[in-house]
């Protein structure tokens, strides 16, 4: 079976109501990077931090998965499918993807601040973190996201994936942050390499194949694309 190996960002998410980030109206419009989405941001004012992720939490648990997500984990029927995301929602396993990495943390997560290796569940009926949530140890609970300036903990078991792909697919992301956007470097020599977005993307990889279109339409032509190139 062919392995294709998808890296995911915001625009996955946004025909199922998710904002993006770098769009016109995106968050980073509404909202300052450095008080919300940093450790520094944290320590100034943890409310403003833990009611910023509450809400982006409970838009994520009323958002259903889109066609894309759908068509991603139907993939799965015909394809080895390893999904390495930036997106912090739970979509992609809620459409039934089964191989799925977060790079910047999860929403349906919470950790402690004294003791990163102790990390709870949050649902839909308990969706959000208050000031004074402690964890066992007594310490503060804070989201399980990967803020601005901290460790991407899963950054190399996401090379060790790239590194084994047969196909490259880049979808709804903006390929600004790093080390995420670094992955397209380390796909093997003239595998191909599929982009969807209905915007240009600046990638600098060659041969790049770009489908101009939206996450779910732009996943039913990639799997026509690759049904049709892989069955030769
Ligand atoms: N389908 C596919 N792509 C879309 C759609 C759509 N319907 N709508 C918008 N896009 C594209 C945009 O054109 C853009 O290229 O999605 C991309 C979104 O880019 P960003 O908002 O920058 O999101 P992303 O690339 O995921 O950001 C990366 O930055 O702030 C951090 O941690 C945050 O994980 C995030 C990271």
């Amino acid at each position: 079976m062919k392995h294709i190996v998808v890296l995911t960002g915001a625009g996955m998410s946004a025909e199922s109501g998710i904002a993006t980030f770098r769009d016109s109206g995106g968050l980073w419009e509404q909202h300052a990077v450095e008080d919300v989405a940093t450790p520094e941001g944290f320590a100034r004012n943890p409310k403003l931090v833990l009611d910023f992720y509450n809400a982006r939490r409970r838009a994520a648990f009323a958002a259903v998965p889109n066609q894309g997500h759908i068509g991603l984990a139907d993939m799965e029927k015909d394809y080895k499918v390893s999904i390495i995301t930036q997106n912090v929602d739970d979509l992609h396993e809620r459409a039934g993807s089964t191989s799925v990495l977060h790079l910047h943390g999860e929403l349906n997560k919470m950790r402690s601040t004294v003791d990163p290796s102790l990390i709870y569940t949050l649902t839909a009926d308990n969706p959000e973190i208050h000031l004074g949530d402690k964890c066992e140890k007594g310490s503060q609970l804070r989201p399980h996201i990967v803020w601005f300036g901290e460790a991407v903990p899963m950054i190399e078991d996401a090379i060790r994936i790239v590194r084994k792909a047969d196909v490259l697919v880049v979808i709804g992301t903006s390929l600004n942050v790093y080390p995420a956007a670094g992955l397209l470097g380390y796909a093997p020599s003239g595998i191909p390499v599929y982009l969807i977005d209905p915007n240009d993307v600046k990638a600098y990889q060659p041969e790049i194949h770009f489908i101009k279109k939206g996450a779910s339409e732009g996943v039913g032509e990639l799997r026509r694309l690759l049904d049709s190139s892989c069955k030769k």
